[in-house]
Order: C-alpha cells, then sequence, then structure tokens
C-alpha cells in the first residue's frame, strides 16, 4: 500500500474518532449541565476533552464550529450587534393576589367561546433574563437578549459558553430537526455561584452584585466571552415561538426536554384557576430550597389554538400572567447590636440575630441604619423581630414583634465611645450619624484603605478587604503611601497569596500610579469629596499643588462647589499628616495633575444630557457619569425636556417614568457602552 493512503486512512480513522468523541462529551455534559445526574467522574470527562482536543489540533481544519471544544471560540468584540427578533419576546403582567388571578381567570375564559374548558400550564417564574435562542437545523446560530422586546442584543458568543444551552440539538425518538426552531427562556445564576462570585469580587475589592438577576444580567452581556465562561451562568427553556411550538404549551415543554434543554422540572399542568392556586400556595412552601432565584409563578394557557384566539395588548401576551410572591419575611431574635466604624467614623449599627432561613440563604445579621432608626422602631436587645429580603441581599429588621414582648427585653443602649478606639463618639447637628471623634482612630484607617483601593477610587484589583486587614495586621501598611512599597516578598507572606495573586496585586498597584488626579482626590476620601466633585476640582485646577495653595473663598466660587466642601477640602489640606501623605505619594510616583480629555465631537453623546437612573449590571455610576463626561457629554440629576438621554438600570424608578411621560430616548447600559464607543443610536 503507498505510504499516502496509509496516512489517509489515518486521518479518517482519526477524524471518526473525532466525532465519536464529540458525540460521547455532549452526552456527558446533558447528563452533567442538563440533568444534574453525571454517569462519569469529572477525570474521566476531563481525558476524553484532552483526547479530542489531541486530535482537533493535529487536525485544524477539520473542527466544526460546534465542537464541544469550541464553546469559548468567539474573539472578544468591541460591542453587542442589534438583531430583529423573529417574533417579538413578550413580557409578562403581574397578579398579586388570588382576586387578581381570579380575574386573570375570568377574561381568559370571556375571551374564547362560550364554554371552554380552560387547562394552565403553571411554572417557576425564574430570576433572570430573558434570551430567544434560535436554531437551524438543529444547529444553533443566534442568541439575543431581549433589547425593547423587538430588537435585542446579539449575544451568541457569550451564550455558546453557557454548558446547559445545546449548540446541537437532540432529534427526539422517530423526529426530524426542525429547520428553524425559536426557543425562549431564562438566563439565570445559580445562588452558591453568585455567592462565589460576590465573595471572589469583595476580595478583590470590586463591587459586589446586588442579586443573582443583576449577576447573570452583568455576566451575559460581558464583552469578552472568556469572562462569560467563567461566570457558572445556566439557562431554563420555557417557550417555543411560531412554527416550532406544539399542539399545547406542555407538549412544546417536553420536546423542549427532548431536545436536549434544561426544563424547570417545577412544572405542572392543572386543570383549571383553583389547581393554578393551589400550585401557587405549594411552591411557596418549595421555592427557597431551589438552586436558584424565583420571583413567582408563570401560568399559561395550555392549548395553543387558545393562546392564539386570545393575542396580546402591547407587550404581554392576554393568555398568560406572572403571580409575584410578596418579599420574603423570617422572624427571629435579635441577640445583640454590633456598631462598626465606617471610613468616615460613623458607627453604624447591625442587628446580630439568632440565624433563620430567609430566601433559601441562613441570615444571622441584618443592617438598623442608625440611632433613629432604632428608636423609631422601639428596637430592644431580646425583641423578637422580622426581617425582610426585598429582592436585596443585605436583610433589613423590618418591625418589632412587640406582641411577643416578655418584659425581659433591654432598651439599647447607644454607645458613648468609639468601639475601635475608646475616644468619646458625638451626633452632629441634625445629622442622624454617630460618629468617632478621635482623627486618628484605627478604623478610619482600615477603611479609608479600603475606599482608596475600591474601583471608582484608585481601582485597585486583587486588594480585597482581607487583604488589607491582614497588611494592616502585619505592620505593612499604615496609609495609603505604604500600598506603593510593598514588596513582593512581603506579599507572599500573606495568607492565601500565592506568586500569581501577588504579581497582579502589584501590577495593578503600578497601573494605577497612572490614574488622573480627580480618581486621586476621590480615593483620599476628604469629606463632602465625592466623585463628582474630585472631577470639578482635579479639572479646576490641573494638579494638587495648586489645589493645595487655593483659598475656601477661590473654591466656593466654583459651580457646585458650596461653602461646606470648600472648607472641608481646605480643612483636609491643612493638615500636616495628609500633607505628609500627599508628599509619598507624589514621591511614589502618582500622577498628581489632571489632563482634560478631549472631548470627541462626533461622538453620539457630544454635548448632549444624560441621567443615570436604576442599578447598571456592570458599570459603578461614578464610573459611567467620567465615561459621558469624557466625550463631552453633561450628565444631570433630573429629567426634564432638556434631557437627550435617560440610561436606565435595574429599578429605576420615577426618572425612568418621566422620562418616557416626556418622550426622552431611554437606554440601557449595553446601548449606553455601544454609543460611548461611537456607535450610531
Ligand atoms: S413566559 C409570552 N415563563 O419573566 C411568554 N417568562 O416578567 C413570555 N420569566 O420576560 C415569557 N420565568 O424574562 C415566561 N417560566 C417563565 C418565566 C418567564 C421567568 C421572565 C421572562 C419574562 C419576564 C416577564
Amino acid at each position: 500500500m503507498a505510504e499516502t493512503d496509509l496516512f489517509a486512512d489515518e486521518k479518517t480513522q482519526d477524524l471518526a474518532e473525532a466525532e465519536q468523541l464529540r458525540q460521547e462529551i455532549r452526552h456527558h455534559e446533558y447528563l452533567y449541565y442538563v440533568l444534574d445526574a453525571p454517569e462519569i467522574t469529572d477525570s474521566e470527562y476531563d481525558r476524553l476533552l484532552v483526547r479530542l482536543r489531541e486530535i482537533e489540533a493535529a487536525y485544524p481544519d477539520n473542527v466544526p464550529a460546534d465542537s464541544p471544544t469550541q464553546r469559548v471560540g468567539g474573539r472578544a468584540s468591541s460591542q453587542f450587534a442589534e438583531v430583529r427578533h423573529l417574533e417579538p419576546l413578550l413580557s409578562l403582567s403581574n397578579a398579586f393576589s388570588e382576586g387578581e388571578l381570579r380575574a386573570f381567570d375570568e377574561r381568559v375564559k370571556n375571551g374564547l367561546p362560550i364554554g371552554s374548558r380552560v387547562e394552565y400550564v403553571m411554572e417557576p417564574k425564574i430570576d433572570g433574563l430573558a434570551c430567544s435562542l434560535i436554531y437551524e437545523n438543529g444547529r444553533l446560530v443566534r442568541a439575543a437578549t431581549r433589547g425593547d422586546g423587538v430588537v435585542g442584543e446579539n449575544v451568541t458568543a457569550n451564550v455558546r459558553t453557557i454548558r446547559s444551552i445545546p449548540l446541537v440539538l437532540q432529534a427526539p425518538p422517530g423526529e426530524q430537526l426542525p429547520e428553524l426552531l425559536d426557543v425562549r427562556g431564562e438566563v439565570y445564576m445559580p445562588r452558591h455561584a453568585f455567592m462565589q462570585l460576590n465573595e471572589q469580587r469583595s476580595e478583590r475589592g470590586e463591587s459586589e452584585f446586588a442579586n443573582p438577576r443583576n449577576a447573570a444580567a452583568g455576566s451575559l452581556r460581558q464583552l469578552d466571552p472568556q469572562v462569560t465562561a467563567s461566570r457558572s451562568l445556566s439557562f431554563f427553556a420555557y417557550y417555543i415561538v411560531g412554527e416550532g411550538a406544539r399542539a399545547r404549551h406542555s407538549d412544546s415543554l417536553a420536546a423542549l426536554t427532548a431536545y436536549g434543554f434544561k426544563v424547570s422540572e417545577n412544572y405542572r399542568v392543572v386543570p383549571d384557576i383553583d389547581g393554578a392556586l393551589a400550585y401557587i400556595r405549594d411552591f411557596d412552601q418549595r421555592r427557597a430550597g431551589l438552586a436558584y432565584d424565583t420571583d413567582g409563578a408563570v401560568i399559561k394557557v395550555n392549548e395553543v389554538r387558545q393562546q392564539q384566539l386570545l393575542g396580546a395588548t402591547g407587550k404581554d401576551p392576554r393568555w398568560a400572567i406572572a403571580f409575584k410572591y410578596p418579599p420574603e419575611q423570617a422572624e427571629t431574635t435579635l441577640e445583640d447590636i454590633d456598631w462598626r466604624v465606617g471610613r468616615t467614623g460613623v458607627l453604624t449599627p447591625t442587628a446580630v440575630l439568632t440565624p433563620v432561613k430567609l430566601s433559601g440563604s441562613v441570615v444571622s445579621r441584618a443592617t438598623l441604619h442608625n440611632e433613629d432608626f432604632i428608636k423609631a422602631r422601639d428596637i430592644r436587645l431580646g425583641d423578637r423581630v422580622i426581617i425582610n429580603k426585598a429582592g436585596e441581599i443585605i436583610p433589613e429588621v423590618l418591625r418589632v414583634a412587640a406582641e411577643k414582648r416578655t418584659g425581659a427585653e433591654k432598651p439599647v443602649e447607644i454607645p458613648a465611645v468609639c468601639p475601635e478606639c475608646g475616644w468619646r463618639v458625638e451626633r452632629q447637628g441634625a445629622e442622624a450619624a454617630i460618629r468617632c471623634t478621635n482623627p486618628h482612630c484605627p478604623a478610619l484607617g482600615r477603611e479609608g484603605l479600603i475606599h482608596f483601593v475600591s474601583r471608582d477610587a484608585m481601582n485597585i484589583d486583587g486588594c480585597g478587604p482581607s487583604v488589607i486587614n491582614q497588611l494592616i495586621d502585619a505592620g505593612l501598611v499604615r496609609d495609603a503611601a505604604d500600598l506603593y512599597s510593598l514588596r513582593r516578598e512581603d506579599l507572599l507572606k500573606l495568607e492565601r497569596m500565592g506568586e500569581k495573586s501577588a504579581d497582579n496585586l502589584l501590577q495593578a498597584l503600578a497601573a494605577s500610579k497612572e490614574n488622573e488626579l480627580d480618581r486621586l482626590l476621590f480615593a483620599l476620601g476628604i469629606r463632602h469629596v465625592g466623585a463628582k466633585v474630585a472631577r470639578i476640582l482635579a479639572a479646576q485646577f490641573g494638579s494638587a499643588d495648586k489645589l493645595l495653595e487655593a483659598q475656601p473663598e477661590q473654591l466656593a466660587q466654583i459651580r457646585d462647589i458650596g461653602a461646606k466642601i470648600a472648607e472641608s477640602v481646605v480643612t483636609w489640606f491643612s493638615v500636616p499628616t495628609n500633607r505628609d501623605l500627599l508628599e509619598r505619594l507624589a514621591a511614589a510616583g502618582l500622577k498628581m495633575t489632571f489632563t482634560a480629555p478631549e472631548t470627541q465631537e462626533d461622538n453620539p453623546f457630544f454635548g448632549k444630557t444624560l441621567v443615570f437612573t436604576g442599578t447598571m449590571p456592570t458599570l459603578g455610576r461614578a464610573e459611567a457619569k467620567t465615561m459621558a463626561q469624557d466625550v463631552g457629554a453633561k450628565v444631570s440629576g433630573s429629567v426634564s425636556k432638556k434631557t437627550d438621554y435617560v440610561v436606565a438600570g435595574e429599578e429605576a424608578g420615577s426618572k425612568l417614568d418621566k422620562a418616557r411621560q416626556l418622550g426622552v430616548t431611554v437606554i440601557d447600559e449595553a446601548e449606553f457602552l455601544r454609543m460611548l464607543q461611537g456607535g450610531a443610536q
């Protein structure tokens, strides 16, 4: 046999083996990520993947795009393209009571021929973000977020990294795969992944996500698919649109399961509205134990023909509605109050509680805000208290269960001295806050450093609160300037600090020296100098030296700088230890000047007025503002006819309503970022 034939034969064999491996790997991914029932160990799975990679490396031209090795294939993109949905992504109207659900049932029946029987499908309402997945001949070709329901963002590269989403569909027994399938569902972040991510972010000094839903949105809208891949997102399919839909919604859910999607195991078909109500009561008991957040239940008419007869009003179908559960509450005992000193010397009370289960996690602390909050609710030690968690991660003490008092409860003692240093504390004027009067209180140093390195300040990655605490405890750092003399060997002595983390931290510190003066001014933690004031001061004076010499009257003349700020700035600069700190920072090589970025006249935001509202998935408020100002936009706090754009995040409230009333263009963070990069709207 000729040599070439021999090799050709080997190639054919290798390619066949690769295809065999792909099928095997897909099967095991399905068992693991969709059914949660793996049949092989992680290392056995890894071995299959390693072998497949080996063969694919030898024949790079024969690697199909949907090979399991190609999930993180796409390149980091600079923006998400807009895509028009094949059919609009509908939203759902909400019901909050039994009465509203019965009214929904009435409306459904009134919209159908007299005497129609209506069966419902009940599903958990998953708290994530809606996504449309398009499969052509069984292959995932496009994934898009909801956007405004008509036009969404193309997030295909990111969605491909979600392992519970099949890149290739399984054909249900005896069936062919449809030419086109539009699958709708929810991308979400499981609770454990959310907790882990926030822990990591806090370690690195990054801001934490408020809830799993924000975390999912932020992770899906990453420009680099590598980042999305690292975020443990998952997907529940809950709807087939158009052609691919079966006669009954429950059959569609069964088909989705057969195609290889994860479908919530908690869906049920119920014969009528009473069945729906029973499901809602039962599901309320179970949902705290689920691995993911749910904020309600969805009730859908099962017969697709009936759905079609009912149609939609605007953005909501008439054949489905979401039932929203009230925010979760729990009762427990207030054992103690822990007063902690923050960066500005303010003492904040935290309730120490007998651990109790709430929204799927065990809660043992809750915020009490300040002295007035405690007094207004007449909170006493030993009280039974009701705590709640309304979407936020930090629970709050809502009220006292006064009827359960035994008489043994003790009034809360407001500290007279600082728990950290023992100095006297005071309450100034109408302020609700109690402050430590010691200008050298150790808490100020610690909290000040945590603020100094934070994202909107010097943005030093890898330097979270636990690293700061260790650095202080080890005597390596007393103030911000000390950070810049840290050596690699010092860092390596810290707990959980490997070589890579140490190098990254040193690199982040070095990079932070290049920050413009406005970040440094904000980072110094001067009272009343937030990110905005810091920027005005930096822009006005151009250098720390000039600012140092400024007189209070000179400062107070600047727009947006009042007498209070002026005095605070001048006082800060007059303290010798502060001047000394600045000198040492300058000696360490930090940039002490400010160069206004060139405005970009051709940027769509140039000369426009923007208002930010709500919580954005990835950007901090100060960060977003600075970015807008850098391209010549004005940022305002309130919406008026003069507003050009409202950038709305999660839980945007009255400003968003006002924008809608006035017809102001509303965009989300992704659109904001896209336009910022010069993209047309
Ligand atoms: S059905 C016409 N089913 O809730 C079909 N939506 O508040 C409309 N959601 O936009 C969606 N779980 O993002 C449906 N089981 C479920 C859901 C669900 C969560 C989300 C979805 C939707 C939003 C409406």
